[in-house]
This record gives structure tokens, sequence and C-alpha cells, in this order.
């Protein structure tokens, strides 16, 4: 490389303790193909984003009609037939109360536009002390400084402590590790006491509660139980917060439901979706608002308008790329699939769950964690690369978060690919109770049809 070269600068990547990338020519289905001819069973659908598959020909296509027709323009003042399609198609999708949508272009933004959205909700309500934001522990929103503000503290946000703004922390439903040291089969989620605490005391200064609904992501593949989530909305409507739901992971069927909150039968007040909104494709969000919270933004005045907006607003490739993959959830059996995998984890787990190396094992829907024991538990943890390496030594894409493997795969993996994957995961835990450590990134790839 000569002095000139621009160097790629990767995320959550640091050249002097990680391999090289490896390089990527192209994908297909569940499949990874690397410049040099290996396929590598993506095993967590490239950061939680592919739904049907890789370069899925029906969302191909719509992106190629698209970007011929209409590439862009501005979402101020103008509109376009590939917004207008998406939002009617989300209509019929998310919870009915939820009639407004306004696009953005990935997770962190679909998250800052909920939290400004409700703070600006009280102001122009006639409660402009209403700012407060409270947050789950354990919770990942992503890494914009709101995002990061409402995200609890990790490596991910140690160095910008100056820069967060304060919100207030609440326990999350952590089972596992329960935040007030009791049983799940006992208890009645007590963990949600303190949130009704900081609701009853400082009601008047909280906007809204933000959580992530029923599974937290990178905090640690984190399955709460549905009373959580219930009692998150009992506990808000009551005090009146606005509740903000991050479906940006949980979003478009990975949990087994279209969205996550169905299953709590909750309808929260802000919903946040990106990820799997395009099927993999482009970079696209969405946040949902209830007529309540919009009426506050309309009206003679015009200071009361929603000052946001970015460039890439509702790119009509972008909704293009949506509107495909929500008509393949019409036309292809995708629940079924989704179904298939989750009775591949029901099977495999409890093995998993009764092992001496495993803390907890747990899932829902197309997700399942494996949470294992290690002397430096959390992100950081030594045997996550190690891991990582090996699985990639094994043809499979799996990131550990810390000492936590999980599985979340697209919905087009068949069940054998799905217990081969689980195959691989119980080969590691036989390898780090043996200390291997070699060179593993070049040995054979073991991947399967
Ligand atoms: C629940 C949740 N919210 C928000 C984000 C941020 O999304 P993005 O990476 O698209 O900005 C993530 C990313 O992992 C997430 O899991």
């Amino acid at each position: 490389m000569s002095a000139s070269d621009l160097h790629l600068w990767h995320p959550f990547t640091q050249e002097g303790v990680d391999p090289p990338p490896l390089a990527i020519r192209s994908a297909k289905g569940v499949f990874l193909e690397t410049q040099d001819g290996r396929r590598i069973l993506d095993a967590i659908s490239s950061w939680w984003v592919n739904l049907h598959g890789h370069s899925h020909p029906a969302i191909a296509d719509a992106v190629a009609k698209q970007a011929a027709r209409l590439e862009h323009v501005l979402f101020a003042g103008f509109s376009h037939e590939p917004a207008e399609e998406l939002a009617a198609r989300l209509g019929k999708i998310v919870p009915s109360p939820l009639r407004h949508v306004f696009f953005s272009d990935d997770g962190s933004t679909a998250v800052e536009i909920a939290l400004k959205l409700a703070v600006q909700y009280w102001k122009n309500s006639g409660r402009p002390q209403k700012q407060k934001i409270v947050a789950l522990e354990n919770a990942y929103h992503g890494d914009t400084v709101g995002a990061m503000s409402v995200s609890d503290d990790s490596p991910f946000t140690a160095a910008f402590r100056s820069l967060r703004i304060p919100v207030l922390r609440t326990h999350s439903a952590y089972c596992a590790h329960c935040p007030v040291e009791l049983t799940r089969a006992t208890c009645r989620i007590d963990c949600l006491n303190k949130l009704e605490r900081l609701l009853s005391e400082k009601g008047d200064e909280i906007a809204a509660v933000i959580v992530e609904p029923l599974l937290q992501g990178a905090g640690g593949m984190i399955v709460h139980p549905e009373e959580f989530l219930s009692g998150v909305r009992r506990l808000t409507a009551s005090h009146d917060a606005l509740l903000i739901a991050d479906e940006v992971l949980t979003g478009f069927g990975r949990t087994g439901r279209m969205f996550a909150c169905e299953r709590a039968a909750v309808v929260p007040d802000l919903m946040c979706v990106a990820k799997g909104l395009t099927g993999g494709f482009l970079p696209l969000a969405a946040t949902f608002a209830t007529e309540g919270v919009q009426d506050a933004f309309t009206g003679g005045d015009r200071s009361r308008v929603f000052f946001h907006g970015h460039s890439y607003t509702a790119n009509p490739i972008a909704c293009a790329a949506a509107n495909a993959s929500l008509r393949i959830f019409e036309n292809e059996p995708v629940f079924e699939r989704i179904a298939a995998i989750e009775k591949v984890h029901a099977a495999r787990l409890p093995a998993f769950a009764g092992h001496p190396g495993v803390v907890d094992a747990r899932h829902i829907g197309t997700v399942a964690a494996i949470e294992l024991k290690v002397p430096d538990a959390g992100y950081l943890s030594s045997l996550r690369p190690r891991l990582y390496q090996f699985f990639l030594s094994r043809g499979v894409l799996l990131r550990p978060l810390g000492n936590v493997v999980y599985i979340l795969p697209p919905y087009v993996i068949t069940p054998e690919q799905v217990n081969f994957v689980y195959d691989v995961i119980q080969d590691s835990l036989a390898w780090v109770q043996n200390g291997a450590t070699s060179n593993l990134i070049n040995s054979s790839n073991q991947s399967r049809e």
C-alpha cells in the first residue's frame, strides 16, 4: 500500500489486536463467499439485518428497478410512491394506534428521533419540565450520542462519558443474574419496583421510558419475561410517561411475532425499527408515533414542528427494498421458517443449559444465546476473539458478545443448518475446556449446504 492509499477503518476493530478483515465477494442465501472462495454460514444475519437470505432476487430486482426510475428526492415538501406504499404496508402490521411514521437511516437515528419526539411532545403539550428519559440496565440503543446515552455503561460508551446526557437507570429483567436476587419461578417481577419508585418520585420530570422489548441485544441477548414488558407499559401509562419500544433488533419476526411488543400485547407510544426493515439490503429506519403524540406537533404555530431530518430521509431505493421484503412476508412461508428455527433452539438448548461451562441458555423466537462461564465475563472477555476465530475456522460466522454466544440467523436457514451451528458451538465448548488455541483461521471449512 502506498502512502497516498486511503486506509479502511472498520467498526469495532483495532488493527493492533484484530486479524485483517475477510474480503467477501458475494453472498447467497445464508452463505457468504470469501474472495478466496471459502463459504461461511452467516449465523448472525450480518449484524441482525438479513431476513430472507442474502441477495434475495425479489429485493435485488426491486432495488434495480427503483434506482432506474427515481433514485432520490428530498423528503421535505416532496413525497413519492415507494414511501407511500411502504407507509401503507407498515400501517397494516404495526400496532394500530401507531398511525404516524417518520423515516430515517439506521437504528441509532430512529432512537434519536424517538427521544427528541418524546421531549418535544411534552414541551409542545405545555409540560416542558418533563425532559428526563428512563432507560434499562444492560440496554444498547446505538452509537450516536443520544442513543449512546440511553445505552448502559459498557466498553462501547466508556470513552464518551462526558458527552452522554444524564438518564435515569432502572433494572432490566435479567433473570439469570436477577438484579433483586430472586428466582423467576417464584418472583412477581419485583425488578419493576425500581421503575415504579422512579416514576412515583420523579414522574413530573420524566418524558419517556425506553426499552428493547423482550430481548436486550448487544447487552447479552437477555430475554425478559413478557410480564416485565407489560408491567413497564402499565407503569408508564399510569404515571404519564411515554413508552418508547426500540424494536430495531426485534422487529420483523425475530422474536416469533412481527414485533416483540405483540407477544406481551403492548402498544408503545413510540416505536423504532431499522435493521430488518429492508430485509438487510439498505439502510432505512422508521420511528412510529401514536395519533396522540403527533397531535402535539400540529396546529397554527410553526414552532410546534419537529425540527429533524436527514438528507436521505425515506430514500426511494431503500423504500423499494423494504416494500419487496414485506411482500416476501406475504408470498413466502416466512413465519413457518421462523417456527422451524425456534423448534431447533428448543430442542438443542437444554443440553447446553446443563453443561458445566454454561451459566444460562435462553431463546426467544429465532434468537438463541448461550452464556459461558468465564473468569472475565463481559464484552471484552478474552475468550471472545478465540471463539470467533474457532467458529470461522469451522465455516460459521458467529460474533459472541463477550462470553455470550448467540445464534440469530436469516429465516431461510434450514433446520439442518441450525443443527450444524449448534454442533459447532458444542465442539467449541470442548475446545475451550481443552484450552486449544492453535491458528484456526486457516483450517478446513466444514460448512454444510
Ligand atoms: C436495539 C437496538 N437499537 C438500536 C441499534 C442501533 O442500530 P444501528 O446500528 O442501525 O444504528 C441497535 C444495533 O444493534 C440495536 O440492537
